[in-house]
């Protein structure tokens, strides 16, 4: 049996998908710009709906997975952070990424840093995983500033899903980087 997990941060709750998140989500998803970015065409609210059931099913499955991102201050779902099982990655080491797509009113406020800090500090406390990766497109440089941020460190390139990716990673020895601020990371188990 695999445990359901919720993380409270200074300004977000990372928390289990419910019924209806998928309208708060398709802000994130039905966005083209967003999407583009990824790698996939904006979502119409089926394809949302059925994204928001696989992640669910992720965790159900699994015991870790994509949080919705709850800005504390107005309850709104902004986007999905956490980590994904590739059973495809081709390289050695745990097949686990930390990601993060948020809409575009929530960029530039650090959340997806702070969403990811506190995504890792789930994946190497209590999941004790010894490695997490994470990629993205060489011209990704918002991305690609999360993972410096949260001390990662760029391990190469390689096709991965059609594109050409880069491919950050940080082992558990290296968490919390030295230079993070003590974060406020509130990590709790919930009723399946
Ligand atoms: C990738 C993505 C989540 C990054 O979002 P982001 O807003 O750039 O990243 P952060 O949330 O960490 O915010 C960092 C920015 O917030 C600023 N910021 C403002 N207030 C802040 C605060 N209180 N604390 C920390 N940073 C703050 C930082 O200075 C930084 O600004 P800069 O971009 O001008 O340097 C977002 O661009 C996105 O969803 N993109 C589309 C999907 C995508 O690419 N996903 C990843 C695929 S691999």
């Amino acid at each position: 049996m695999t445990g359901l997990y919720e993380i409270e941060t200074e300004r977000l709750v990372l928390r289990q998908w419910r019924e209806g998140d998928w309208v708060g989500l398709h802000r994130t998803y039905g966005d083209p710009e967003v999407m583009s970015w990824i790698g996939a065409a904006p979502a119409d609210l089926a394809s949302t709906a059925a994204a928001v059931g696989r992640m669910s099913m992720h965790w159900l499955l699994l015991g870790y997975g994509m949080f919705a991102v709850e800005e504390r201050t107005s309850g709104e779902i902004v986007g999905r952070v956490g980590l994904m099982h590739h059973p495809d990655w081709p390289l050695a080491g745990p097949k686990i990424e930390v990601g993060w797509t948020l809409q575009r009113s929530a960029w530039g406020r650090g959340y997806a840093t702070e969403g990811a800090r506190a995504s890792l500090a789930f994946g190497f406390d209590v999941l004790d995983l010894p490695q997490i990766f994470s990629m993205t497109r060489l011209d990704n440089a918002r991305s690609r500033a999360v993972m410096e941020r949260c001390g990662l460190t760029q391990r190469g390139e390689l096709d991965f899903h059609g594109w050409r990716q880069v491919h950050y990673a940080i082992d558990r020895q290296n968490w919390p980087p030295p230079d993070a601020q003590e974060p406020s990371i509130n990590i709790r188990e919930v009723e399946r």
